[in-house]
């Protein structure tokens, strides 16, 4: 595929755009500055610098981002920033949006794609993937509230029952949950069900894939092969 092309195909902006920013010599193959939009490349495992920064030739974008507090889950948010703007410019363009949602206040694991079929199958009921929850609670949290969280408690918008596939006590005042559906802001509705409340709340893990410790709030990367092959490798249902 040709330079000005494959950058294009990753999101550096319009065909003229991406032209010009090879003509001018910011684009790095090899460590070799390539200056003709037209010099013809494999795309198969492709690493390119951009001034000065290293991307990886990728079909369609899947990254993961450690979401700070303060920033909403949407392209339209209305009282924070969008999560979307702690990405750079080329995966905005791209259209990457969240893999569901968490709230504003919510910290921790959120993947991010522009691969429709990906998002619905990561969203989907069927596909049970469980999602880790660490809540610190204003309550103590009691045996009992553990238990019925494992029973399942009704929330108002649905006579059925929604249990946790796994509740843990982790302190005095948090807990750990996992959970198999993605409900609109279930883990406090389903701890303030057993007479507590969420205080903060951090995802931790998706499927088989944790936050990995060493990305920071606000930091995002790539997800790679064997980490995509992790969020589905502890799901419920069917892969
Ligand atoms: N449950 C919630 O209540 N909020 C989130 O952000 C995610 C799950």
């Amino acid at each position: 595929m040709q330079l000005a092309q494959i950058l294009f195909t990753q999101g550096f902006g319009t065909r003229r755009i991406c032209a010009g920013i090879v003509a001018k010599g910011l684009v790095r193959v090899g460590g070799q500055v390539v200056d003709d939009p037209h010099a013809d490349f494999g795309t198969d495992e492709l690493v390119f610098e951009v001034e000065g920064r290293a991307w990886r030739y990728a079909e369609q974008a899947l990254v993961m981002l450690h979401k700070p507090a303060g920033h909403e889950c949407s392209r339209k948010p209305r009282h924070h920033p969008s999560v979307l703007s702690l990405l750079p410019p080329p995966l905005r363009t791209r259209g990457v949006q969240p893999v569901g949602r968490l709230d504003e206040d919510t910290t921790g694991l959120l993947l991010l794609t522009d691969d429709g079929a990906l998002i619905r199958r990561l969203t989907s009921p069927k596909q049970h993937v469980p999602k880790v929850y660490e809540a610190g609670t204003k309550h103590p949290v009691t045996d009992e509230q553990i238990a019925r969280l494992l029973q399942g408690v009704v929330l108002d918008d649905d006579p059925q029952p929604v249990r946790a596939a796994a509740a843990e006590r982790t302190g005095d005042t948090a807990l750990r949950l996992t959970l198999t559906e993605g409900k609109y802001h279930q883990v406090k509705r389903m701890v303030a069900a057993v007479g507590n409340r969420v205080e903060t709340l951090h995802r931790s893990a998706m499927g088989g894939l944790m936050l990995p410790a060493d990305l920071p709030p606000g930091a995002w990367r790539w997800v790679d092969a064997g980490e995509r092959a992790a969020i589905f490798s502890e799901g419920t249902g069917p892969s």
